[in-house]
C-alpha cells in the first residue's frame, strides 16, 4: 500500500487534501492523472450500466434533501456505528472493529487488554454529517449531507418512471458524492468521510427479486474482471443475518484482495420494497407501479448494486502495480525507436501500471527521438490527430528514449509512439506496447485509427 500511496503522490494521482496546511485527516485530492483515472472508471460504469442497456436510465439528484427523506429512510435513527472512547488516550474506536484498531499512544500497536480496561461502554454514533440551510441555525434549518446516493433515486421514483415510461424491471443509475462521518477512516482512499458512489436501483416485480439479485451479483463481478481485476483476487461474500443493513434481506459483498486483506469493493443488496413503502407512508404519495393494461398495481422490490469510485480506483491501482525485472537493451528497449538506458546484459527494474487501456489516464505517449530534423513537428502533428479523436496524449521530448518509456510505464500509458529519422523518408513510426514492451513499425497515418480500434474493444 505504501508503494501505491507514494506513486500516487509522486506522479499526480492523489494528493493529501490541504497539504500546505498539514493535511486534513482522511481527505484526499485527485491530481491530473487521478482525475482522469476516476473519470474513466465512472465512464466505464455508466457505459456498462446505462448506455449499453435499454432498461436503465440515469439521474443526478441533489446532495441536500429534505430532512424527512432521512427520517423515512431510517438513517436518522439507524445509520450508526457502535463507538467506544478510551478514557486514557482519548481515542475513539469502532466497537465492532476492535481487531483492526491500533493505539496512538503506543505507536499504533494493536490495542490490548490494558487499552480495553479504559474503554467506555459502546454507544451508537450516527454517521450523517449535519449542516444548516440558510443564515439561522436551529432545528428548523437542520439538513444532512447524503450518506448514500440511493435515496435521491427513491424520492424520484415516480418522476423517472412516468417521464421515461418505464415498466419493471427497470433501473435508475446515479454517480455522485456521499458523506459519512466515519469513526475510523483510513487506509488511504479506502475509507474516507467524503467519497463518490456509483449506485443503481433496479426495480423489479416482487416475485422476481431472486432472479435479478443473482443476475446483478454476476454482472457486477464480471465488470471488475473485464477491466482487469484477476478473478482470483475477487470473491463474493454473503452477509449473515446479523450484518444486514436495516433495509436489506439479502446482501452480497464483492470483495477484493487489497494489500490490507480482503475488503468490500461493492455491495449488491435486495432492499425489498422497504424504501418505496417508507417514503410512501411518510410523504403520502403512492410510490407504486400501475400497469394500465393489466390494471395491476404493486410496489416494486429493489436490487441495488452500490459501488465506491475511490475504492474501485484503489483496487485498479493495486492490481495494476508491478515492479518488473527487465533484461537490458537486448530485452526490447533498443532498436530504431528504442535506445534504452540499460546496457546489454544488465538488469533493470521497471515500475509498470498495467491498467486496462480504457482506464489509463494517458493513452499514448508521443516522442520525437531527437529535438531536431523536423521530428518535433511530425510528433506534434501526430499528437494533434490523436487528440482530435479524443485520445489523451502526453508529449515528451526530454531525456533518453528508454527513460521516457519508463515514465509512461509508471503511469500506465498503454502505447508510446516514437518519431525518428525514418519517419521522414517512409512515414512510419515506432509503436511500443507497455505490457510486452514490443515495438513495431507502423504508418504514422494509421496510428489514430489503430489506437481508437484498440480502445473500442
Ligand atoms: N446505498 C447502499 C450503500 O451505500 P454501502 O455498502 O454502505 O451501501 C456502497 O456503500 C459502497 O460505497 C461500498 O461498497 C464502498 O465501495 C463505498 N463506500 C462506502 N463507505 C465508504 C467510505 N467511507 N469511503 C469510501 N468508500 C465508501
Amino acid at each position: 500500500m505504501e508503494q501505491i500511496v507514494n506513486l500516487a503522490k509522486r506522479r499526480g494521482f492523489v494528493f493529501p487534501a490541504s497539504e500546505i496546511y498539514g493535511g486534513l485527516n482522511s481527505c484526499w485530492d485527485y491530481g491530473p492523472l487521478g482525475v482522469e483515472l476516476k473519470r474513466n472508471i465512472k465512464d466505464a460504469w455508466w457505459r456498462a450500466m446505462v448506455h449499453t442497456r435499454r432498461d436503465v436510465v440515469g439521474l443526478d439528484s441533489a446532495i441536500l434533501q429534505h430532512p424527512d427523506v432521512w427520517r423515512a429512510s431510517g438513517h436518522v435513527d439507524g445509520f450508526s456505528d457502535p463507538m467506544v472512547d478510551c478514557r486514557k488516550c482519548k481515542s475513539r474506536f469502532r466497537a465492532d472493529d476492535l481487531e483492526a484498531a491500533t493505539c496512538p499512544e503506543r505507536h499504533n500497536a494493536p490495542i490490548n487488554a490494558d487499552c480495553r480496561s479504559h474503554f467506555t461502554e459502546a454507544r451508537a454514533f450516527n454517521l450523517m454529517f449535519r449542516t444548516h440551510l440558510g443564515p439561522v441555525e436551529g432545528e428548523g434549518s437542520l439538513a444532512y449531507l447524503r450518506p448514500e446516493t440511493a435515496q435521491g433515486i427513491f424520492t424520484n421514483y415516480l418522476n423517472v418512471q412516468t417521464t421515461a415510461r418505464l415498466k419493471p424491471p427497470f433501473g435508475v443509475a446515479q454517480i455522485g458524492k456521499s458523506f459519512r462521518n466515519e469513526i475510523t477512516p483510513g487506509n488511504f482512499i479506502f475509507r474516507t468521510r467524503e467519497f463518490e458512489q456509483m449506485e443503481m436501483e433496479y426495480f423489479v416485480p416482487p416475485a422476481e427479486w431472486e432472479r435479478w439479485y443473482d443476475y446483478w451479483r454476476e454482472q457486477r463481478f464480471q465488470w471488475y474482471v473485464g477491466l482487469g481485476l484477476k478473478p482470483e483476487h475477487l470473491r463474493r461474500r454473503d452477509h449473515d443475518k446479523t450484518e444486514l443493513a436495516h433495509y436489506s434481506t439479502a446482501t452480497t459483498d464483492i470483495e477484493y484482495l487489497f494489500p490490507i486483506g480482503w475488503k468490500e469493493l461493492e455491495g449488491v443488496a435486495c432492499r425489498t420494497d422497504f424504501d418505496l413503502k417508507r417514503h410512501s407512508e411518510s410523504s403520502g404519495k403512492q410510490l407504486e407501479y400501475f400497469d394500465g393494461q393489466t390494471r395491476e398495481r404493486f410496489t416494486p422490490y429493489v436490487i441495488e448494486p452500490a459501488a465506491g469510485v475511490d475504492r474501485a480506483l484503489l483496487a485498479f491501482l493495486c492490481e495494476a502495480y508491478e515492479e518488473e525485472k527487465v533484461a537490458g537493451a537486448a530485452g526490447g528497449e533498443g532498436g530504431a525507436g528504442g535506445g534504452g538506458e540499460v546496457k546489454p546484459g544488465e538488469d533493470d527494474v521497471r515500475t509498470v501500471l498495467r491498467l486496462h487501456p480504457r482506464l489509463a489516464p494517458i493513452k499514448v505517449g508521443v516522442f520525437p527521438l531527437v529535438k531536431k530534423d523536423g521530428m518535433p513537428e511530425l510528433a506534434t502533428a501526430l499528437e494533434e490527430s490523436l487528440r482530435e479523436r479524443g485520445i489523451s496524449t502526453f508529449y515528451d521530448q526530454s531525456g533518453a528514449i528508454g527513460r521516457r518509456y519508463r515514465r509512461q510505464d509508471e503511469v500506465g500509458t498503454p502505447w508510446c509512439v516514437t518519431i525518428d529519422g525514418q519517419t521522414k523518408t517512409d512515414g512510419t513510426v515506432t509503436l511500443r506496447e507497455r505490457d510486452s514492451m514490443q515495438q513495431r513499425r507502423v504508418a504514422a497515418d494509421d496510428v489514430p485509427a489503430l489506437i481508437a480500434g484498440q480502445l473500442a474493444r
